[in-house]
């Protein structure tokens, strides 16, 4: 009585982007295995993590992508989005550069994602409170004017990082 006899009802793929050292890495291992490294390195490719939920006595399961930040390292562009079905789109509170870089983020998933894509605004690293540089207002505004969900995080200290999967997660469920 496998849960592969009953077949898989429910696999969802996710992407996280953003721009390097954002810390899409650390949202993942934070909320697939409960790991947060201080100094992760910049990630080469694609890494993915399957993580099974339970929604209203359903086995949900949502395959996260993470890809590079680093146009160099970055797998191919269409495959890591292909079958996306919800997309976590990252910057750093305390990097308003990569705040201005949320539109080209943006626009490079509408381009390759061949349905509708349940997308979260994730403002990360919120721990760093002393050094923001981005208000929440900011993230919130952008969010509502382009119609995706928001959620300040912190991957060092787990704030929301659970919500932020689980929203996105729930919506596409
Ligand atoms: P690329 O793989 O290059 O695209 O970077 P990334 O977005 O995966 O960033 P990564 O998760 O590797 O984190 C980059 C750095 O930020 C690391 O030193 C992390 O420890 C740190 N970091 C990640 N999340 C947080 C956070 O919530 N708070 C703080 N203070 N640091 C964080
Ligand atoms: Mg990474």
């Amino acid at each position: 009585s496998s849960s592969e006899d009953e077949g898989e009802e429910y696999l969802f793929k996710i992407v996280i982007v953003g721009d390097s050292a954002v810390g899409k890495s650390n949202l993942l291992s934070r909320y697939a295995r409960n790991e947060f490294n201080m100094h992760s390195k910049a990630t080469i490719g694609v890494e993915f993590q399957t993580q099974s939920l339970e929604f209203d006595g359903k086995e949900v399961k949502a395959q996260i992508w993470d890809t590079a930040g680093q146009e160099r390292f970055r797998a191919v562009t269409s495959a890591y989005y292909r079958g996306a079905f919800g997309a976590l789109v990252v910057y750093d509170i305390s990097r308003r550069s990569t705040f201005d870089s949320i539109p080209r983020w943006l626009d490079e998933l509408k381009t390759h994602s061949d349905t509708t894509v349940a997308r979260m605004l994730v403002g990360n690293k919120c721990d760093l409170e002393s050094i923001r540089d981005v208000s929440v207002d900011e993230g919130k505004s952008l969010a509502e004017s382009e119609g995706l969900f928001f959620m300040e995080t912190s991957a060092l200290d787990s704030t929301n990082v659970k919500k932020a999967f689980e929203i996105v997660i729930r919506e596409i469920y």
